[in-house]
């Protein structure tokens, strides 16, 4: 069963868990994040990012998602991440994506706001809901600027665009980083969650550090983005051995996947969700 974030993203942010979002870039991925989710008996955020869009297409990543998504045995977010382009937000909104997230964060906060606001009123018609991001989330790898969202900068964010969950820089970034873990600052999400009533995102999961990711869940994050980690432990399956057959490969693939992603529900408390 397809359904929209809204719901299940509030309890998170009054309870003190969070859910995960993943990433999915092909059938295997999918069917494995899928499975960690029935094995929990959790909901599930997965999503396709427009920068994979050279990997798998938004109609593939679409019909993958409602096609397994509509047969899963928990509920399942499908959602559009870091929509850069409105219109194709806006696309992804009116053919199925039950939740998308529009990224104007590299755009001045007054462009922000206005592009933010046009997609949510456009999506709000269909009852998809939308997240949108204030401050910047870099990328760990290409020593991209991380700036910390400021608690005034997000609360008049809110309030203009009337966004449902924003996603906010607290200290993590994209990919792996160069070195050690990321210096959280769970004072922020404190303060941030005090001082707006949307449920809060984290992106740049991955290798964040297992302490750092339950501590910002506990702390005021709902959702938090996992994509590289599911990834890597891919790539590192088929590094690591030589397979006889294609298939055994795919299988352990899908079982890497598989844990990972079911370690990430540990690690978040999603348990403490209750139907
Ligand atoms: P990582 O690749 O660092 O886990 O980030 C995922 C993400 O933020 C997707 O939006
Ligand atoms: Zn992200």
């Amino acid at each position: 069963m397809l359904i929209s974030s809204n719901e299940i993203l509030q309890e998170a942010r009054k309870n003190g868990f969070a859910f995960p979002h993943f990433n999915y870039w092909d059938d295997l991925s999918i069917k494995a994040e899928l499975a960690a989710a029935e094995v929990k008996g959790l909901p599930v955020i997965l999503a396709w990012a427009q920068k994979h869009g050279p990997q798998i297409s938004i109609e593939e990543a679409l019909n993958l998602g409602k096609f397994y998504g509509s047969r899963a045995k928990v509920p399942v977010v499908l959602h559009l991440d870091h929509g850069t382009d409105p219109e194709l937000v806006k696309w992804g909104a009116f053919h199925g994506f039950s939740s998308v997230m529009i990224d104007a964060s590299n755009e001045k906060f007054n462009d922000n706001v206005r592009i933010t606001r046009d997609v949510v009123k456009y999506c709000h018609h269909l009852g998809v809901t939308v997240e949108a991001e204030v401050g910047h989330v870099g990328t760990a790898s290409a020593d991209d600027s991380t700036t910390y969202t400021e608690v005034k900068t997000a609360v008049e964010f809110v309030k203009e665009t009337k966004v449902d969950s924003l996603a906010v820089s607290i200290g993590t970034s994209h990919g792996v980083y160069k070195k050690g873990r990321p210096k959280l600052n769970f004072e922020r999400i404190k303060k941030l969650k005090e001082a707006i009533n949307v449920p809060l995102v984290c992106h740049g999961g991955s290798s964040s550090g297992n302490a750092n990711l339950n501590e910002a869940a506990k702390s005021g994050i709902a959702k938090i983005n996992i994509y590289t980690d599911l990834a890597n432990t891919a790539l590192h399956v088929a590094q690591k051995m030589t397979y006889d057959t294609e298939f055994e490969l795919l299988k352990a693939q899908r079982s890497a996947i598989q844990v990972m992603s079911e370690h990430y529900y540990d690690v978040f408390e999603t348990a403490k969700y209750s139907y």
